[in-house]
């Protein structure tokens, strides 16, 4: 199978983690847009979603599903979303289309985190993909210095890339990322820093994996 089809299987697997009459998360990438497009098969017996980003928002208005921002609601009961990297505990890399800090608003609203993705997405360690972290403009090359010195990450601004907030992108290379819950406390807490691209504290509560023998589901 490419990977193109194991990112639809995973897309059309996810549907049966939306629950009847829900408002349901909806991350961004490749891999969601499999997902928005089997949902749009389901959305009369669904109230609506809380999407992402620009790009999400756009594709799911229109397939005719409802877009709610995210203060209109109080907690959803599902976020699905891709991921750049997941480690078998259910930590991620995300951001590698730069819409990690709505991922994680919405995230964090939600009781269930389900990432789908394909198989090669599945690393031991995280820190093989370059880890995504937004920051304010002025910033960046500060951060970039204390990815350095703290982490012996390599940090290069992602060229022409403006976030939906108007941030930019640092990509960190060389990184090993061994304890995600606390690189992401610590980063998190670094003045410019608005969201660091690891998801521990959000991380996926279930794992649907394409595989050429179909869906394999981590928990
Ligand atoms: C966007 C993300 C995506 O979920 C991640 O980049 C995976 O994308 P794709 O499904 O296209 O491989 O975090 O910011």
């Amino acid at each position: 199978m490419t990977q193109d089809e194991l990112k639809t299987l995973v897309g059309q697997a996810a549907v049966q983690y939306v629950p009847a009459g829900a408002i349901v998360g909806v991350g961004t990438g490749s891999t969601v847009n499999k997902f928005i497009d089997a949902l749009a098969t389901i959305k009369d017996q669904i109230r609506g979603a809380v999407s992402s980003s620009v790009a999400s928002t756009e594709r799911l208005k229109a397939l005719g599903i409802p877009v709610l921002e995210a203060c209109e609601v109080e907690s959803l009961p599902v976020y699905i979303d891709g991921a750049d990297e997941v480690d078998p505990r259910g930590n991620m890399i995300k951001g590698g289309g730069a819409a990690l800090t709505r991922e994680k608003i919405v995230a964090d609203l939600a009781e269930r985190f389900v990432c789908i993705a394909d198989e090669s997405k599945l690393v031991e360690v995280m820190g093989r993909f370059p880890l995504p972290v937004e920051v304010i403009p002025m910033a960046a090359v500060q951060v970039a210095r204390r990815l350095k010195a703290q982490y012996g990450g390599e940090a290069t601004l992602r060229a022409g890339c403006v976030t939906d907030n108007g941030c930019h992108i640092l990509d960190v290379r060389g990184l090993k990322i061994t304890d995600p819950a606390a690189m992401e406390a610590d980063i998190s807490q670094w003045p410019g820093v608005v969201t660091v691209g690891i998801f521990a504290r959000n991380k996926a509560s279930v794992c649907l994996l394409g595989t050429s023998d179909g869906v394999r589901t981590l928990t």
